[in-house]
């Protein structure tokens, strides 16, 4: 059989062999104390509604110091407890860090956290975020309960000149691909590299100059916006990340179908389903199959797609890496 002849479900994927990371050096029963170095606003502008902090912590002397790497997270132990008397449930943190921290040594470790401000459902009053609201009030010189790291599957692959990367990012959801871009920079590495951002206003971009001056140096680095409130600089329209599979077609198409591509997803739950459903309308049969498998009746009615039909009707391949919260 030609390649030419066969069958969808007959193609061979090209399943990337990741790098190998170390996890769970301090649980929460045995945490283990960094310190802030630094605190600081990350958004494009001060002006930005969301407050998004980029916090640096130093955990040199510890077993943390050069072993986190980008798409793992850190836990973080809040001081106090919860309204059932209890100790706070640990909560994890991506790092924004690239694998050599942030200070070239693996010293120091970073995070990207928005503080959790809502109202309580029931009764309207003031919903504050435990953890983030911690993080982000703390000062430099301040010490901080961590675990981990966590996490071994949404990594880069071990070879990184093995694949293309095509990531998208809404929110917060920037912080691993920061530190990815970050790794895969500092390797030298010449594959091409596209990162989508989706966040509400031009003023909440996350590490917006960083990523200009990585774009302006390295031309195989493409750093693309989609914002969905706002008219864009390019489109007369308000966009969401999948979006830019259709304006940036003739860019983003081609990398699709090469066979070394990565898709990288991270961010709000339901992001996912948006991507899935426009590559299943963009790409040709032979290389939807390289990312999703779906099944024929599905397949027949995209629009009809929802999430509870994830991982049934339609899963995902190997070259898929997803990290989605509610
Ligand atoms: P919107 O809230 O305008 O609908 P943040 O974490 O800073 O709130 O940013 C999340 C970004 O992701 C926002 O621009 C938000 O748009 C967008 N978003 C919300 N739901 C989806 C979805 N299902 N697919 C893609 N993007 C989404």
């Amino acid at each position: 059989m030609n390649a030419e002849t066969t069958t969808m479900n007959e193609q061979a994927v090209r399943e990337p062999v990741l790098r190998e990371v170390e996890m769970h050096l301090y649980r929460p029963n045995a945490p283990t104390t960094g310190t802030i170095t630094r605190s600081e606003r990350c958004t494009a502008s001060g002006k930005a509604a969301g407050c998004v902090r980029h916090i640096e912590i130093d955990v040199s002397g510890t077993d943390l110091a050069g072993r986190c790497v980008p798409g793992q997270s850190i836990g973080v132990l809040a001081p106090g407890q919860d309204e059932k008397g209890r100790p706070h449930a640990v909560r994890l943190y991506s790092l924004a860090s690239p694998t050599a921290g942030e200070d070239g040594k693996g010293q120091v470790i970073s995070t990207t956290v928005k503080r959790t401000i809502d109202e309580h459902w029931d009764n309207h009053t003031l919903f504050l975020g435990v953890a983030s609201n911690y993080l982000c009030d703390l000062q430099e010189g301040d010490k901080v309960q961590l675990t981990g790291p966590a996490g071994k599957r949404f990594v880069l692959p071990r070879d990184v000149d093995e694949h293309d990367y095509l990531f998208f990012a809404t929110g917060t959801g920037i912080a691993p691909f920061r530190g990815m871009i970050l790794d895969l920079i500092a390797a030298g590495c010449k594959s091409r590299i596209t990162l989508i951002m989706g966040v509400p206003y031009a003023t909440d971009l996350l590490y917006h100059s960083e990523l200009l001056s990585i774009a302006e140096e390295h031309p195989n680095f493409s750093y693309i916006t989609a914002i969905s409130r706002e008219q864009q600089e390019d489109v007369n329209d308000r966009l969401y990340v999948q979006d830019r599979l259709r304006t940036h077609k003739d860019q983003l198409l081609p990398q699709l179908s090469d066979e070394r591509n990565l898709i990288y997803i991270c961010g709000i739950a339901g992001m996912e389903l948006g991507i899935f459903r426009q590559l299943a309308r963009d790409l040709p049969p032979r290389d939807i199959e390289q990312y999703l498998r779906v099944d024929g009746e599905a397949m027949a009615n995209i629009d009809a797609w929802d999430r509870k039909m994830l991982h049934k009707q339609i899963k995902t391949t190997r070259r898929i890496f997803l990290e989605v919260y509610a």
